[in-house]
């Protein structure tokens, strides 16, 4: 459509992502995902990771170049992830990108892994409105964003104090004995459940804690209750009701991220609320977020499963709109920063 031709670099975790986009449109998301060299740890090895991501990128670049149509020499930019995420797995995207960004002589654009979940629905909805309030839920972060300018000025409102959502999902799954990663299983397994089958705790939301977290999270506490009780259940003898305890465990967790999206929204007067990362894939969230924020008149947002997830498509929708909004390049010495603010 005539933007600028994109190529899109996301190593932050456990996906080798790279991503093709002109403008908004796209054109090429070729994921590659180590995952399953995980599963028997039960979470993301960083060196397992990195390694994985070594073998591969230039596959994964093939893949995209092909699917996009394109030569490598098309593009007008390349963007990275810089951060945050895993050093080692940061690295490797960062190298590789500075590669591809010396060898064509191509603007190198280092970008913002939250930013960028927040950019990816430019791609699925078209242009973001000004100003956007961002629920980012996935296996390494839980945050509320207020979005002035997706490359510019990012505001973060709360966080996770203890556990990221995805994260808590993994563990509960782990302790009903589903496979890693569980949130597709417990929302699956939640669905022949009653979610009102037993009383979690909400955390962060007595008025006491309000007043220093209003718009925080915190996920540790819920999963210790999940445990005791389900231990509780194996220590009596009786069998544990799988369906019940995810259903139960879901409708805390999507209680809160809601509630808590929608006061963010509210109380700084936005009327859009986007929600990315993996957990948006949850059944429950979307629904309970949608029928939240339509009380308030409040639009939700959210970019189909494949572009929550980790990917290259949402770095290269980012690095798209610093071309276009006229953003100064990185230089060659860009850091992989695992900590970086958004
Ligand atoms: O964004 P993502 O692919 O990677 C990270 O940056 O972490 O998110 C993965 C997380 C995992 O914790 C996974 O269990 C969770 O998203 N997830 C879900 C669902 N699908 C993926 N959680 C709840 N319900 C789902 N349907
Ligand atoms: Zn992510």
């Amino acid at each position: 459509d005539g933007g600028p031709l994109v190529l899109g670099i996301e190593t932050s975790c456990d996906e080798t992502g790279i991503g093709v986009v002109s403008g908004h449109r796209l054109l090429a998301d070729a994921v590659a995902s180590s995952v399953e060299e995980h599963a028997r740890f039960g979470g993301v090895v960083p060196e397992v990771a990195s390694r994985a991501h070594l073998e591969a990128m230039v596959p994964t670049l093939q893949r995209a170049c092909e699917t996009a149509g394109i030569a490598l020499d098309d593009v007008d930019a390349i963007a990275v992830t810089s951060g945050p995420g895993l050093a080692g797995a940061l690295l490797v995207g960062v190298a590789a990108a500075k590669a591809l960004a010396l060898g064509l002589d191509k603007p190198l654009y280092g970008v913002n892994h939250l930013a960028a979940h927040v950019a990816v629905d430019q791609l699925e909805h078209g242009a973001l409105p000004d100003p956007c309030l961002a629920m980012l839920v996935s296996g390494g972060h839980s945050s509320l964003l207020r979005v002035d300018d997706v490359t510019a000025s990012v505001t973060p409102l709360g966080a996770t104090i203890d556990d990221a959502a995805g994260e808590a999902f993994d563990k509960v799954a782990r302790l009903l004995g589903l496979p890693f990663p569980g949130g597709p299983h417990v929302d699956r397994a939640a669905a022949s459940g009653s979610s009102v089958a037993i009383d979690f705790p909400r955390g962060l939301s007595s008025r006491r804690d309000l007043e220093r977290h209003r718009f925080d999270f915190s996920f540790s506490g819920l999963k210790t209750a999940v445990a005791r009780w389900v231990q509780a259940r194996e220590e009596s003898g009786e069998p544990v009701p799988v369906a019940d305890v995810a259903a139960s465990f879901q409708e805390a967790v999507c209680d809160v991220l809601t509630r808590k999206a929608v006061d963010a929204a509210r109380s700084a007067g936005i009327e859009d609320l986007l929600i990315g990362g993996g957990v948006a894939a949850n059944s429950r969230l979307r629904v309970l977020a949608e029928e939240r924020a339509a009380v308030h008149g409040i639009r939700v947002r959210v970019p189909r499963p494949g572009l929550c997830t980790d990917n290259g498509a949402m770095v290269a929708a980012l690095g798209s709109e610093m071309v276009a909004r006229g953003r100064t390049p990185s230089s060659l010495d860009l850091p992989a920063d695992s900590s970086l603010p958004v």
